[in-house]
């Protein structure tokens, strides 16, 4: 029974697969969910905001230009791929149309709360030690918090239920800094962020 106005969607919903999950209106535009990618049990989770154009149109996270963006800052920080576990804060790609194009939307706090059930799943799922939460749409799922601010939680690891999370820019914000000083300072912070989990998952073993 849909409880919500949207006749669509079911709040309360409890789905086994992303196929069906109707939590949020998101799924009727969107051409599938995509849910994470990596090894169970991977020490090493990162989670991005949501799938983008070429995500939503392959079903695997980070495998646009914000993966490839991704794939470059992993491997200067000398974190494989293949052995984390990607994911999005939100398994459906919001978007708008412009012209023939679809354009990224930003999640609303309601669709990054309906998809929790699914962030609190694989992260039970995989028990990671260090979750690194690309852009304030992930640092606020992350911590089950949507005041939380990115700015503030940057450059400081975070004790949060048992595991640590390290705070950084959305690759996309690489993509789109305005210069190229900008765009040089946000990647470095993400290869920093990434070269820290990596520190802090050496020193936990
Ligand atoms: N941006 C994200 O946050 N996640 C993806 O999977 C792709 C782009």
């Amino acid at each position: 029974m849909a409880t919500s106005k949207d006749p669509g969607v079911e709040p309360d919903q409890t789905p086994d697969s992303l196929d069906t999950c109707h939590r949020c209106a998101l799924y009727k535009d969107a051409t599938q969910g995509v849910p994470g990618a990596g090894p169970r049990h991977a020490p090493l989770m990162i989670v991005g905001e949501q799938p983008g154009d070429q995500e939503d149109l392959q079903g695997k996270p980070f495998v646009g230009p914000a993966g490839a963006m991704l794939d470059r800052a992993l491997e200067e920080a000398g974190v494989a791929r293949k052995e984390v576990y990607v994911t999005n804060a939100v398994k459906h790609f919001k978007w708008e149309p412009r012209g023939k194009r679809r354009m990224h939307k930003t999640p609303a706090q309601r669709e990054i709360d309906a998809c929790h059930y699914w962030m609190d799943r694989e992260t039970a799922d995989i028990d990671p030690k260090v979750i690194v939460a690309l852009g304030a749409t992930a640092l606020k799922s992350v911590l089950s918090d949507s005041k939380a601010k990115l700015q503030a939680s940057m450059g400081h690891p975070i004790d949060h239920d048992g595991r640590v999370i390290v705070a950084t820019y959305h690759p996309s914000y690489v993509l789109r800094a305005p210069d190229p000083e900008t765009r040089q300072a946000a990647y470095r912070a993400i290869v920093d962020a990434l070269s820290e989990a990596h520190r802090l998952l050496k020193k936990k073993r």
